[in-house]
């Protein structure tokens, strides 16, 4: 399918979202909740997949539509993501917008990463994107093209300290954008990576919770002194499968308020 811009030559218009049928992991949490609540404002129609229920009847409570359909899905098993994004499709009668925001994070220098945090990580945030990446792209063929926004991390982007399984696998995922988008040009189908920086979600709470000090550090490492929200990456991500973005593709975005400008 060509979108409107492509077309017409026309100038695009930022953000509307009507027609477009997308799926978000990791959509009942942080950045792919705030993620999930922007492209359904934008007027996509959404199928959230995660591997943590949907609280019954409060789905309004989360800012979604109360029709928003959700499954339950670990992205990291090959038959759960498959079956998950089958399912996506029937229910969208076709699949063109992907967004790949479910993610773990372990803390640790690689002498203190156990086996199975490393496995761990890798296996969702890396494996993960990428099943679920490997299940929607023949649909979205089908579907005529699209696209895709991967959500990596800033620690995908330089070192920094203990943290060396989970930047091993977002550097993963932001390799994974650039194949994706070069394999997958030829289909109208567009793949780019929003790298966050320190954003206010459970994640970062929970580490937070286990060092007292662990927000001002992490507002510290920024230019602009703060720590980021959901909706901050939301934006970046809501541009990316836009028509706005229609030039744009294989790009690798920091939204991180300059932590990795220095
Ligand atoms: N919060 C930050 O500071 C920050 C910074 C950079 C990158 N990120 C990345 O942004 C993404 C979202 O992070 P967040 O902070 O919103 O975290 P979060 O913990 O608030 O939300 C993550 C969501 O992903 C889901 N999920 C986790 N593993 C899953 C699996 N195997 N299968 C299905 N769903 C799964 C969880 O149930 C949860 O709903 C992650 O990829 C994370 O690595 C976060």
């Amino acid at each position: 399918m060509l979108h409107e811009s492509q077309t017409t030559g026309a100038a695009p218009v930022f953000a509307h979202l009507n027609g477009r049928r997308a799926v978000v992991t990791g959509g009942m949490s942080g950045i792919g909740l705030a993620i999930a609540r922007s492209l359904s404002q934008a007027g996509a129609a959404l199928v959230i997949i995660d591997r943590t229920p949907a609280p019954a009847g409060r789905l309004r409570d989360l800012g979604l539509p109360p029709d928003t359909n959700f499954i339950k899905a670990d992205i990291a098993d090959e038959a759960q993501i498959a079956d998950a994004i089958r399912r996506a499709d029937e229910f969208l009668s076709g699949l063109d917008t992907l967004v790949t925001a479910a993610g773990i994070a372990r803390a640790g220098t690689t002498p203190e990463t156990s086996l199975s945090d490393l496995d761990a990580v890798v296996s969702v945030n890396l494996k993960g994107t990428f099943l679920t990446c490997r299940a929607a792209i023949p649909r979205m063929i089908s579907a005529g093209g699209g696209a895709i926004v991967t959500i990596a991390s800033e620690q995908g982007l330089v070192g920094v300290p203990a943290m060396a399984a989970y930047s091993a696998s977002k550097g993963g995922v932001v390799q994974l954008t650039r194949s994706l988008a070069v394999d997958h040009a030829r289909h109208g189908i567009r793949v780019n990576c929003v790298c966050p920086g320190p954003v206010l979600t459970p994640m970062l709470q929970a580490f937070a919770d286990s060092d007292a000090g662990a927000f001002a550090k992490e507002a510290a490492t920024t230019l602009l002194g703060r720590i980021g929200r959901p909706e901050e990456i939301a934006a970046a991500a809501r541009f990316f499968v836009s028509d706005a973005a229609s030039f744009i593709t294989g790009a690798i975005l920091a939204v991180d308020g300059g932590a990795t400008a220095h």
